[in-house]
């Protein structure tokens, strides 16, 4: 309810303002963004790497609303590929991107075009792109340019929502060899026709898809913070038989940092979702949603600067 309620809210230009232009806003953003440039991201995916996680870079932006913006989110993409090549840290980071940010809601065919040349330029660096989920309006287009990418680019993952009640079903499509599915539990406010509304529903639905994923032959990305389906989801490859490697825990920058090393210790390949860009509002409004103590945490930042 809470949840709703903030995603609600966050959806004001209003709120958008006051949020954007408190002055606390920016330090409780570090706490889960890496920072706003190309080398502010460059250094995090060093220390993170250093520290045995992998990591997949998030250039902030959605709703792209003109060409050129969403030329520009491509562009940053290329970029940073670039560097992360030459900084040779291509073996363990990649790059998620938001198909919404490179064009989708302008048009489908230039979305595309510049997720593919951001797979390009990801294959050139030595390394592999995710196209994250957004709201349930764009999951089919999404879907269908992964699978067109996938044609080029076999490694191309794709990020499904266990709070949709259409997943199952995706799971089974996407459960084939060589594919990358990443889990997530689902980040936006859905109706109740499309979407599991209450928690328990939401975490059976991961369960299921999770023994879905797990029973095939591809490659599952199990993205959760929650204590209780990481150990459900040890248990699942436990009784799968999967080798350690064969698929792999994910996590948000600055969620859980000790279970994240907590999970390296254990052998486990961890890889960290790492944001970074000056267009953080949605992203740490989604943050903020999904845990009541955030909220918490941002009104005593607000406190203590007065
Ligand atoms: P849940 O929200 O139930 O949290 C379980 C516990 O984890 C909490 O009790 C708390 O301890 C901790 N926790 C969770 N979120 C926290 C936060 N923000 N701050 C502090 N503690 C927190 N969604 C989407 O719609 N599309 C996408 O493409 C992606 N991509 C993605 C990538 C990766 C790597 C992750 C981990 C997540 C996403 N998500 C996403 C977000 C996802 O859908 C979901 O909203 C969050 O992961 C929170 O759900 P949990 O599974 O962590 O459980």
């Amino acid at each position: 309810m809470l949840r709703r309620t903030i995603l609600a809210a966050a959806s004001s230009e209003r709120t958008r303002q006051l949020v954007s232009r408190a002055p606390v806003s920016r330090s409780v953003v570090r706490r889960f963004v890496a920072g706003e440039s190309i080398d502010d991201a460059v250094k995090v995916t060093r220390q993170l790497v250093d520290a045995g996680l992998s990591v997949s870079l998030d250039h902030l932006g959605e709703d792209t609303t003109d060409e050129a913006q969403a030329k520009a989110a491509a562009t940053a993409y290329l970029t940073l590929l670039d560097r992360l090549g030459e900084q040779q840290l291509t073996a363990s980071a990649e790059v998620s991107v938001k198909l919404s940010a490179v064009g989708l809601g302008l048009d489908s065919s230039m979305a595309t075009e510049h997720a593919r040349m951001i797979c390009e330029a990801a294959a050139r660096a030595g390394t592999t792109v995710t196209v994250d989920a957004e709201d349930h309006t764009t999951t089919d287009a999404a879907l269908s340019v992964v699978a067109d990418l996938r044609r080029d680019f076999p490694s191309v993952g794709a990020v499904l929502q266990a709070y949709l009640r259409r997943t199952e079903a995706d799971c089974r499509d996407l459960a084939q060899a060589g594919s990358r599915v990443r889990l997530c539990k689902g980040a936006y406010k859905e109706p109740a026709s499309v979407a599991f509304d209450n928690a328990p529903d939401v975490d059976r639905s991961y369960v299921r898809c999770l023994n879905v994923l797990l029973a095939g032959p591809g490659y599952p990305m199990i993205a959760t913070h929650d204590p209780r389906l990481i150990a459900i989801a040890g248990d699942r490859v436990a009784f799968y038989q999967r080798p350690q490697g064969t698929y792999e825990y994910q996590m948000l920058y600055g969620v859980r940092p000790d279970e994240q090393i907590r999970l390296v210790t254990a052998g486990e390949k961890v890889r960290i979702y790492t944001p970074f860009g000056d267009e953080w509002y949605g992203y740490l409004m989604r943050r903020l949603a999904e845990r009541p103590a955030n909220i918490a945490f941002f009104l005593r930042a607000v406190v203590s600067t007065k």
